[in-house]
């Protein structure tokens, strides 16, 4: 049974009027313990079908199924409030996921009293050292902690409530490469410890190939290519993909930079060196 099903979804927006279509035609089935990267330029849908997915946006057609039945295209607000803490959606940037002027604890010890059993403080605790943040983290207010480190607390505050579905729309880009790496491996084993399914948005093909099983491919909110992450991104062929892989900035590779011949991909790989 999947964690979600998009069958046939479309989403439209009006700009005066013009009519955008921002997701068209989506058909996607997510399974329990799967990470689908979600890849595509900017303004091909990936962040309103991640909207979609939790519930956030009401698609124009087409239906949201989750596993308990409900369909989020349909349902009442009172059945989407019901199953929203199990779909969760986390944003690239972490101080909108907290007040500023609460401790970080008392954004986080409410929402692990409300689900799950044992003493809420100790579960966030643990939770924040998988996370690589100390119990002093949590004590303190928003401001006084880095970007990479409120993103990761950001995830915490996600992932306290045991979701089915973690929605990470860019939740990387303002983490330096390095945390990048640390982040993925944290959420990746956080993941094989307690499974819940990923949709991970992301502009970087390097990162989704690290995360992700399999990927999908937008553009102009349609899903032009799909497969598992390695075919996909070393035997792309849908033109979209290959100008994303196109698009990786390259770096002269280490061995070669005395004799300048060489080229080497910053992040990701594929058959366009
Ligand atoms: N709330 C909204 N109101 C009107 N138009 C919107 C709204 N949200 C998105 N759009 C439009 O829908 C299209 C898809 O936007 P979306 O944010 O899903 O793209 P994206 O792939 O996430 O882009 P990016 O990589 O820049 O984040 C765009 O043309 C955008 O302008
Ligand atoms: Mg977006």
């Amino acid at each position: 049974m999947p964690v979600l099903s998009f069958r046939d979804v479309d989403v439209s927006f009006r700009h005066g009027r013009q009519v955008v279509h921002a997701v068209s035609a989506v058909m996607l089935s997510i399974d329990d313990g799967d990470t689908i990267a979600v890849v595509g330029e900017s303004g091909s849908g990936k962040s309103t079908l991640g909207q979609v997915g939790i519930g956030l946006l009401r698609p124009d057609r087409g239906s949201v199924l989750t596993a308990s039945g409900i369909d989020l295209a349909t349902a009442s607000r009172r059945a989407i409030r019901s199953v929203r803490p199990s779909l969760q959606l986390v944003v690239q940037n972490p101080y909108q996921a907290f007040s500023p002027r609460l401790r970080l604890s008392r954004s986080l010890l409410p929402a692990a009293r409300r689900f799950g059993s044992g003493p809420a403080r100790d579960r966030v605790v643990e939770l924040f050292a998988q996370m690589g943040l100390s119990e002093n983290h949590l004590d303190r207010f928003p401001d006084e902690l880095s970007g990479g480190q409120l993103q990761r607390a950001a995830l915490a505050r996600a992932l306290i409530v045991d979701p089915a579905l973690l929605v990470a729309d860019e939740v990387m880009a303002g983490v330096d490469v390095a945390s990048q790496e640390g982040i993925a491996e944290l959420l990746r084993s956080h993941q094989r410890r307690v499974g819940f399914a990923m949709v991970f948005i992301t502009h970087d093909l390097g990162l989704a190939r690290r995360v992700a099983d399999r990927i999908i491919v937008m553009e102009a909110g349609r899903i032009v290519e799909r497969g598992p992450i390695e075919s996909v991104l070393d035997s792309p062929r849908h033109p979209a993909t290959v100008r994303l892989l196109d698009a990786i900035p390259c770096l002269p590779a280490a061995e070669n930079v005395e004799t300048a011949g060489g080229r080497g991909r910053l992040t990701g790989g594929g058959p366009h060196d």
